[in-house]
């Protein structure tokens, strides 16, 4: 598989780009197939996107036709200040005036119930939510190489079925509810946004080191592409 890295200057050069490629293909997914499904990522990276997506106006997608997903969440109600749901409600959901108000928007906001008592079943019927194949799921790398909460030497790295589990992270003394790798193979497009000089040393080893060691380097995709900026960049031979 080759890889496509695009590099761009700048965290917002970078963010600018991504939100052009995401106006693209749900603009092409909604004329194809009348909808558009995408997992949202957590952390901070996707901010800057955020605000790019909110900045091209609320006209730029058909947003009525656009289903949103979340790649992971913490193990916080939606309203605490780490949860992944409230990140994106606060900084492209309510800006651009969807019904982001209600906890779950059975129709078109699918957010990651971790506030269920029974977190199994939870990831479970979340599982059952997901559309056969997202058509775009975007990642983050953490300094660790880990994406998603796939974080290294944890359980859901190892899940070969299921598409959503509940993941205890040792290292950050808490747990995690996880898209899984066969949930992300099974997506149209994969984009992993990667930005910032703390990023450059694991992203130079799993973009140009040995595979298999961190567990972004076991994503795999049919379409795969990583957009970088130069700082995180830094240290790679290659692009
Ligand atoms: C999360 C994310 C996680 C994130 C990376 C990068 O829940 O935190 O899903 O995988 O993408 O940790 O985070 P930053 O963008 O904040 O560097």
């Amino acid at each position: 598989m080759t890889l496509l890295v695009r590099r761009f200057a700048d965290a917002d050069a970078l963010a600018q780009a991504a939100a052009d490629e995401i106006v693209a293909i749900a603009t092409a997914c909604i004329a194809a197939r009348g909808s558009f499904s995408i997992a949202l990522s957590g952390g901070s990276t996707p901010k800057r996107l955020h605000a790019a997506l909110v900045a091209r106006g609320r006209d730029a997608i058909d947003y009525t036709r656009v289903a949103f997903y979340w790649g992971d969440e913490r193990g916080v109600p939606p309203d605490h200040p780490d949860s992944n749901y409230r990140m994106a409600r606060e900084t492209l959901l309510e800006p651009l005036g969807l019904a982001a108000s209600s906890p779950v928007s059975d129709t078109q906001i699918h957010r990651m119930p971790t506030e269920r008592a029974d977190r199994e079943q939870a990831a479970a019927d979340y599982a059952a939510r997901l559309p056969p194949a997202l058509d775009l799921v975007l990642l983050g790398m953490g300094d660790d190489g880990h994406t998603l909460s796939l974080f290294p030497d944890t359980a859901a790295l190892e899940e070969k079925t299921r598409l959503v589990v509940i993941n205890d992270v040792p290292q950050k003394q808490t747990w995690r509810m996880t898209l899984t790798y066969p949930a992300v193979a099974a997506a149209r497009r994969v984009r992993f946004l990667v930005a910032g000089a703390d990023k450059a040393k694991v992203l130079a080893e799993v973009l140009e080191g040995p595979p298999l060691v961190y567990p972004s380097q076991r994503i795999t995709a049919r379409d795969l592409a990583w957009f970088v900026d130069d700082a995180a960049a830094a240290q790679l031979k290659e692009v």
